[in-house]
């Protein structure tokens, strides 16, 4: 099953594709993971997408494309993934669909999470993340037993440079500018599935798992 997870910062795409991972044995393929574990060890590509990502802004489709290309024809895609905050631009879903065509498939859902703005807000100034294994924490929906280490690791908890205020505030602005040509895009189809995200994690993860069937 390949499933697209389409939303704002903070809806809660990551939240619901660990949900997922963990119910259908498929993997999440977060570009923004993958872009800031690039960054964190200073690689070419790293290099080149740090100034994009500490400003609010998009890092260009090509850097994008060229990672989910190469990363879905890994072995443990073979039944499927989860693409969180992939695709961001018209660009990158038409190139999504090629390599998709090329490879004899293509998506099976594509989920919208909406929220409005102020769920958003108090989401990514709250959130903490381990900086071992990446799970996401809250300090008032979801804290963590111990404050400021991980419940699954024991990893120091950290907050992401970019949900400072001000660039949250372009996160949301370059959200808007791309979302409804990819809402356009994919809605012409059945797979498109919007779902509302203001509810609690336990809601809108049932939501999505009576969409896709589990
Ligand atoms: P990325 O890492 O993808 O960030 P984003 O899209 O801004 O989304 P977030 O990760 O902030 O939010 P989320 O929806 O995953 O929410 P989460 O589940 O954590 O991208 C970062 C940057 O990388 C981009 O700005 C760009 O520069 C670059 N980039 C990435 N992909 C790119 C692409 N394709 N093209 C170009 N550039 C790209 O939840 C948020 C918080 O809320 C957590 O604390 C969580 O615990 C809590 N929470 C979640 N759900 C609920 C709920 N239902 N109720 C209460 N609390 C909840
Ligand atoms: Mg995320
Ligand atoms: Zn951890």
């Amino acid at each position: 099953m390949k499933i697209i997870l389409l939303g704002p910062p903070g809806a809660g795409k990551g939240t619901q594709a660990k949900i997922i991972t963990g119910k259908f044995a498929i993997p999440q393929i977060s570009t923004g993971d993958i872009l800031r574990k690039a960054v964190k060890d200073q690689t070419e590509m790293g290099k080149r997408a740090k100034s994009f990502m500490d400003s609010g802004g998009l890092v260009p489709d090509e850097v994008v494309i060229g990672i989910i290309n190469e990363r879905i024809t890994e072995p443990d895609c073979s039944k499927g993934y989860i693409l969180d905050g992939f695709p961001r631009t018209l660009i990158q879903a038409e190139a999504l669909t090629e390599a998709l065509t090329a490879l004899g498939g293509d998506i099976d859902f594509v989920i919208d999470l909406k929220a409005d703005a102020e769920t958003l807000s108090r989401r990514l100034s709250g959130r903490r993340v381990c900086r071992e294994c990446g799970q996401m924490f809250h300090v008032e929906f979801n804290p963590s037993k111990i404050d400021g280490k991980c419940d699954k690791c024991g990893g120091e908890l950290y907050q992401r440079d970019d949900d400072k205020e001000e660039t949250v505030l372009k996160r949301f602005e370059v959200y808007d500018t791309q979302a409804r040509a990819l809402e356009s895009y994919y809605s012409t189809s059945g797979r498109y599935k919007p779902v509302d995200g203001n509810a609690s994690m336990e809601d809108v993860s049932q939501k999505v798992l009576d969409i896709l069937g589990g």
